[in-house]
């Protein structure tokens, strides 16, 4: 695993620091370099600018790579040097994807167990050190992840130390908080990654109950079938009755760093269907194939809830997932059941995929109850958001402007893409049903915001946000600084908005 690699700093001269590989970079189009890559080069004999830049074309574009020996002339047995691509497009999040890249590079080759790296874009008119090894920690946590837990033959581990060197006391120091700050952010980002790429016999809404419970500096209540009945949690003990697993209401709370005079109060819902097989409206085989995802907005909020402890903010936070699984079994909700929701509006079923607004209706009016400022929510909601915004970026939609305006912000600086959706209220007229208050489903058409707005009847007397991460949660090809797989989409975002 990606979190066995030691990331640290250390004071020094990078050419007199041993490691099997130095880093250094290069901005695209230059052709002698200046900085630490300058000095690398001159104590090269040029070996950079003369033969890399000038033989090999080494060009600088973002994510090239070129691997030379030193031959003893400086510590380190290799260098590697990346190419930053342009000047004027460099912001901290290519340092992230960066040093993905860096950290899968070096993982294969065959000896790099001691890797070190200059502070990228962190020079003269550059960022702050800070932010430069947050993201290069950050990076290499991400790129350094794998999910071989079922594999016989486990993925290469050989980078154990991954070290920024630099040689001002100034710049360690902060790179030093940096690394702390990417770390926590790192580690929990692979932390919703692993939930979201079990297998769904493993990650059951027991299992989310348990891990839920074993976290710390929180409190955590699960409320088992009975009690969610007696909530009157109509809608999403519906959804529930088709499987074998029993549904877990999961409900953590962070009191803050000091409980007594906290900034705000926030609840984060996660959908949590850790299997969608659509229900009696059962979904084709290609549909189906990776509805084990469909509880990577419940891993985000397990993964920010245990990040917690470690970032401690001032505020109080509730977490809370309602776990089932969407399953056709014989005692399955059907097509036409009315089922009514936690704050008493019926909901005639026009079809059982629509399953997810259904939990969150009853997650939402569970969190609008606790008094809470402000409530988002997280869910791989609709494929309707899939076909409009692709895997590019996470739908946005709400009733507050300026929360969505900062959810969108904090989503930016953690490398994630957010697009807001309208929630016109002429998207209600679909959802009309004959003898209930609504229907589960409307037109496929606008069916993303179709969904914001059913939800919309469950939110009262507070700032809401959903974020549909149907398309963002889980990647069939890799992605900027991500392989296939589960991406952790929204625990940047969460875990930047909690600590603004
Ligand atoms: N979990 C799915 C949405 C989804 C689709 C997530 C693709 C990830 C990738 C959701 O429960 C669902 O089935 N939605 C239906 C709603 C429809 C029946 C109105 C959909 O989007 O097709
Ligand atoms: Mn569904
Ligand atoms: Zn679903």
């Amino acid at each position: 695993m990606a979190d066995k690699i030691e990331i640290s700093v250390e004071k020094g001269l990078l050419e007199k620091t041993s490691a099997n590989v130095l880093v250094v970079n290069l901005f695209e189009g230059v052709k002698i370099p200046a900085g630490a890559t300058g000095a690398i080069d001159a104590a090269l004999g040029g070996l950079i600018s003369k033969f890399v830049i000038a033989k090999e074309g080494f060009d600088g574009k973002f994510g090239k790579t070129y691997l030379l020996p030193t031959h003893g002339k400086i510590a380190a047995e290799k260098v590697l040097v990346v190419g930053l691509g342009k000047n004027k497009d460099f912001t901290p999040n290519r340092i992230r994807e960066l040093s993905a890249k860096v950290i899968k590079k070096c993982l294969k080759m065959g000896n790099a167990k001691k890797v070190i790296s200059v502070l990228h874009g962190a020079g003269i008119g550059g960022y702050d050190p800070e932010v430069s090894a947050r993201m290069i920690a950050e990076g290499t946590l991400i790129g350094g992840y794998s999910f071989d837990k079922y594999k016989s033959e486990k993925a290469p581990k050989k980078v154990e130390e991954f070290t920024i060197v630099d040689m001002s006391d100034e710049n360690c120091k902060k790179a030093k908080a940096g690394i702390k700050k990417g770390k926590i952010i790192g580690t929990a980002l692979n932390f919703a990654r692993d939930l979201s790429n079990e297998q769904p016999a493993y990650a059951t809404p027991t299992k989310l109950a348990e891990i839920a419970q074993g976290l710390k500096d929180v409190e955590t209540k699960v409320y088992d079938i009975d009690e969610i009945e007696e909530m009157g949690m109509g809608a999403f003990l519906g959804v529930a009755k088709g499987s074998i697993q029993l549904p877990k209401f999961i409900h953590i709370k962070y009191k803050g760093a000091n409980p007594k005079a906290v900034q705000k109060k926030i609840a984060i819902i996660g959908k949590g269907i850790c299997f969608d097989s659509g229900g009696l409206d059962i979904k084709p085989p290609s549909s189906m194939l990776n509805m084990k995802d469909d509880m990577s907005g419940a891993a985000a909020i397990l993964a920010v809830m245990n990040a917690l402890k470690d970032l401690k903010p001032n505020c109080e936070v509730h977490g809370i997932i309602a776990a089932c699984e969407n399953m056709p079994g014989a005692s399955a909700y059907k097509p036409g059941d009315i089922l009514t929701a936690k704050n008493g509006k019926t909901i005639e079923i026009d079809n059982t995929d629509a399953e997810g607004r259904l939990t969150l209706a009853d997650a939402l009016c569970y969190a609008c109850e606790l008094g809470v400022d402000e409530v988002i929510d997280i869910a791989t909601l609709t494929g309707a958001c899939v076909v409009a915004l692709g895997s590019t970026a996470s739908g946005i939609m709400g009733n507050h402007q300026p929360t969505i305006d900062k959810l969108i912000k904090c989503a930016n600086s953690g490398g994630e893409k957010m697009w807001q959706l309208p929630l016109f209220e002429e998207y209600a007229d679909s959802l009309k049903s004959d003898i209930a208050d609504m229907k589960n489903t409307g037109s496929r058409m606008g069916g993303a915001q179709i969904a914001g707005v059913f939800l919309q009847n469950f939110v009262k007397k507070v700032h809401w946000a959903h974020i549909d991460i149907a398309g963002t949660a889980y990647l069939d090809k890799p992605q900027h600084e991500f392989p296939k797989g589960a991406t952790g989409a929204g625990v940047r975002t969460l875990i930047n908005y909690i600590m603004m």
